[in-house]
């Protein structure tokens, strides 16, 4: 059989409302044509982020009623202590409410002013806690992952010989640790390849510099691995994944992507100082060393859920039917970022809105119009989030793309949903020379997307 089918059922659903288009316009007018201002039920189909949106399984809610609420030493510390541990194998296991707090604590506990972290690309909150930490964080991916129509398998991966010359310029003092991404979210959702894994190893044991993994989405990347690297064709994503982690000292994790959570996460490391450390920080700010913020539940449904994720059946049904969605796109001429990556789909807002200029938003532009017309919210990934004006000139810097990102949650909709995404997708597209531009009417200065509001140039 050719079909991948959803390896699940539904057992429980949750209601969507349906809205009428003349609904969006008033709706999307009325929140500042900002797609976060909107309320979640007046949404059709969310797209906005694949990020603690997941649907968790009977066994996930079987273990939330297992949940041991004891403020210290719970059986489920225990029971999330080795689930995480059979998986990275690190010495420390440190629970954390989410991604950006595990990125808080590590910053907060090991960088330096001045100091360096070279990564294939950085998520924005975890730059923003590295420079919150004074530190810089640099990102140097392969050149090809610049590229939207490139096609290589690996555009997730570090760029090596420029790796090399920041561990061999900048030196070990001054390098607490270099972190990849996997996937690489804000290089559209590419894989790491174990090759460039196993070659950063080998670069930061010559430079005696400790390699961290940011593995929010680990299991699509062992997925990926598996189908498109020589080697793993016939290794479980689980193997797959422990090879990948063994070449780390630590890891952080968001556990609200790839461990089925709707909250959590996790800092994951070898060094006793460096834990020592971090669990002095928990204890100020998250929470004891045992919970790190979450419920005894949450600790529960997350053990359950970071095994589940490596399940065959899932990996192979996720990726294809993300790539479903890419693919039906690309066959009615969308642009698109591709290779399609693991949790999204990625449009290119420029060529997409080939009529605006980088001043009236494309991207942005792009995911307005899209509410308005479809009742599906995504998120652009460009110039709102990235843009801003050079402090010298006063003139805009763009970033290299302008993008709007599809993030599908995981098992949440079915393929009739997507198939509803693709059609109204593909109607914009033919009459794109509509969208209007738009320009912000409020601006603010430190992550603009979440709350900035804008007006149509024409209409
Ligand atoms: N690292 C990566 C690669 C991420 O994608 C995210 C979050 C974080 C860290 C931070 O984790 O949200 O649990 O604090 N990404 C979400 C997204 C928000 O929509 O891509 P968090």
């Amino acid at each position: 059989m050719k079909t991948i089918i959803e390896p699940f059922r539904i057992k429980v659903v949750e209601p969507i409302r349906m809205t009428t288009q003349d609904e969006r316009r008033e709706l999307i007018s009325k929140a500042g044509y900002n797609p976060f201002r909107l309320r979640a039920e007046h949404v059709l189909i969310d797209l906005l982020t694949d990020s603690g949106t997941g649907a968790m399984s009977t066994h996930q809610w079987a273990g939330v009623m297992e949940g041991d609420e004891s403020y210290a030493g719970a059986k489920s510390f225990f029971r999330f202590d080795a689930a995480v541990r059979g998986i990275f194998g690190h010495t420390h296991v440190i629970p954390t409410h989410q991604g950006r707090a595990s990125e808080r604590l590590l910053c907060r506990a090991v960088v330096k002013a001045g100091d360096v972290i070279p990564g294939n690309t950085h998520f924005d909150t975890t730059r923003a806690n590295i420079e919150d930490a004074r530190g810089e964080a640099l990102d140097i991916p392969v050149p090809e992952a610049r590229d939207p129509e490139d096609l290589s398998p690996f555009k997730g991966n570090i760029d090596l010989d420029r790796l090399h010359h920041v561990l061999a310029t900048v030196g070990r003092e001054r390098v607490p640790f270099v972190l990849i991404t996997v996937t690489n979210n804000s290089g559209g959702g590419q894989p790491v390849s174990m090759a460039n894994l196993r070659a950063t190893r080998e670069l930061c044991d010559h430079y005696e510099v400790p390699l961290v993994l940011d593995a929010a989405r680990f299991a699509e990347n062992a997925y990926f691995i598996k189908l498109r690297e020589e080697g793993y064709a016939d290794k479980t994503p689980r193997e797959i994944a422990r090879e990948m982690f063994s070449y780390s000292d630590g890891a952080l994790m968001s556990m609200k992507k790839d461990a089925f959570g709707n909250i959590g996460g996790v800092v994951s490391i070898n060094s006793d100082a460096w834990a020592e450390k971090v669990r002095t920080l928990l204890i100020l700010t998250e929470g004891f060393v045992t919970y790190g913020g979450l419920a005894g539940r949450d600790l529960e449904a997350l053990a359950i859920g970071i095994d589940e994720i490596l399940d065959e059946d899932y990996l192979k049904y996720r990726i294809a039917s993300t790539a479903y969605v890419g693919a039906h796109l690309h066959a009615c001429g969308v642009p698109l970022l591709r290779p399609f990556g693991g949790h999204a789909i990625y449009l290119n807002g420029r060529r997409f809105c080939e009529h605006l200029t980088d001043e009236q938003l494309p991207g942005w532009s792009l995911s307005a119009a899209l509410y308005e017309h479809t009742g599906v919210r995504a998120c652009e990934i460009g110039n709102v989030m990235f843009g801003r004006p050079d402090p010298a000139d006063g003139k805009w810097r763009w970033p290299a793309l302008d993008l709007v990102r599809l993030a599908i949650p995981r098992r949440v909709y079915t393929q009739s949903h997507m198939d509803y995404v693709i059609e109204g997708i593909d109607e914009l597209h033919r009459k794109r020379k509509r969208i209007p531009g738009l320009r912000f009417t409020h601006r603010p200065a430190v992550l603009p997307h979440f709350t900035a509001t804008f007006e149509p140039i024409t209409r």
